[in-house]
């Protein structure tokens, strides 16, 4: 039986171990050019002992943007930063792919170029779900995201070649690949969720047309930078971001898997929302249906750590196990669950924070 502290090959890249950091966004590009600085360097490479760190949510481009202060990998500026990042992280023997996201209507007014209104495969609103902005005087707030403007079908076409170059930005910046955010309510599972997407277009309707967004962004970045730099998030039966249900949603997500295992993208990461929230629930057998249709690597995140990580090893349902919060607040993570150490608590308040409070200040077990 394979441990999680025993190495993977993730395609063509050797992983030290099967925990993977997942993605968190952190806030903390705060300057004019959305770049990653230098104390983002320092924290993913504090957090190099993962197997695999992916990046929090970065914007593909001006109007991708959804959270206050998110990274961006759609100027020369910004490339040139992540490079500074991926250095360091592969300095400390670290690999980093990078989360590409377009936000859709989980963006904000405030967000977008000339406060135009938000883009979504739907004019509906989340009437309750915010988006961290900007308010009136500019101070970050957290506020009602608003309504969206459905997307004209040409308008689609261009966000997928956003996603390319974004993918071939990721590149040229050292990242060692991407994951498409697919999950977690944005752009792309706006498109995937029958109940949300109200279009008559080719992207609206049938599980074919409702998946496809997701399929030409696949392959526009598998034809930029490869299949074996490939990962997607998604987020089967997650209610974040005001996700309605929606009849074939278990069907359309085995279709999807189906899909993406043809293309031979890498890996799969499977983004279970059920111990974030009361409303959300997974049948039982649906992450080994999902696991059987795609033929990839797949990756597990949402309140794992040792024990349940390396039960969803050996009972095959995941490949790697995605592990956040407890990531975010102990940088030698994978050191402490080897030999049984106790973990440092998360602060929820400096999730969005400026500076290195609660960002690189967390100790490790030898600082302490
Ligand atoms: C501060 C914070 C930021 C997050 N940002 C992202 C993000 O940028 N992209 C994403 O896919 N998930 C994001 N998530 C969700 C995590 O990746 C993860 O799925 C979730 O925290 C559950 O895993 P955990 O129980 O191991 O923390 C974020 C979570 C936290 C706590």
């Amino acid at each position: 039986m394979s441990s999680l502290f025993e190495p993977y090959d993730l395609g063509p890249i050797r992983l030290k171990n099967r925990f993977v950091m997942s993605p968190m966004e952190r806030s903390r590009a705060r300057n004019p050019d959305w770049a990653p600085d230098a104390e983002t360097a320092r924290y993913f490479s504090q957090r190099a002992g993962a197997g695999l760190i992916v990046t929090g949510s970065i914007a593909i481009s001006a109007w991708a943007r959804t959270w206050a202060f998110e990274p961006g990998l759609y100027t020369q500026t910004q490339i040139d930063a992540w490079r500074q990042v991926t250095r360091e992280v592969h300095d400390h023997g670290g690999v980093i792919f990078g989360q590409l996201r377009h936000g859709g209507r989980a963006s904000h007014v405030s967000h977008q170029p000339n406060r135009q209104s938000t883009v979504s495969a739907t004019d509906k609103a989340a009437g309750k779900a915010i988006s961290m902005a900007f308010d009136a005087s500019g101070q970050p707030a957290f506020l009602w995201q608003g309504k969206p403007r459905a997307l004209r079908t040409e308008e689609v076409s261009q966000i997928v070649g956003e996603f390319a170059q974004a993918a071939r930005n990721a590149r040229e910046g050292g990242l060692d690949g991407i994951e498409i955010h697919g999950a977690n309510g944005y752009l792309h599972d706006q498109f995937i969720n029958g109940a949300l997407n109200d279009r008559d277009d080719r992207y609206g309707g049938s599980i074919e047309n409702r998946i496809r967004f997701t399929l030409e962004s696949i392959d526009a970045v598998v034809d930029a930078i490869g299949a074996d730099r490939i990962g997607i998030r998604l987020s089967p039966y997650g209610r974040y971001n005001e996700m309605p249900a929606f009849d074939d949603e278990a069907e359309t997500y085995l279709t999807l898997a189906a899909e993406l295992s043809k293309r031979g993208i890498v890996y799969v990461h499977f983004s279970d929302q059920t111990r974030w929230a009361d409303d959300v629930s997974i049948p039982t057998t649906y992450l080994r249906e999902f696991r059987n249709a795609f033929r990839g690597t797949v990756i597990v995140a949402g309140g794992y750590l040792k024990e349940n990580g390396q039960a969803a090893i050996d009972t095959g349902e995941a490949d790697l196990i995605g592990i956040g919060k407890p990531f975010l607040a102990n940088p030698d993570l994978v050191e402490r669950l080897r030999n049984d150490w106790p973990l440092n608590a998360w602060d929820e308040d400096t999730f969005y924070t400026a500076g290195p409070k609660g960002y690189t200040d967390y100790a490790t077990r030898e600082q302490r």
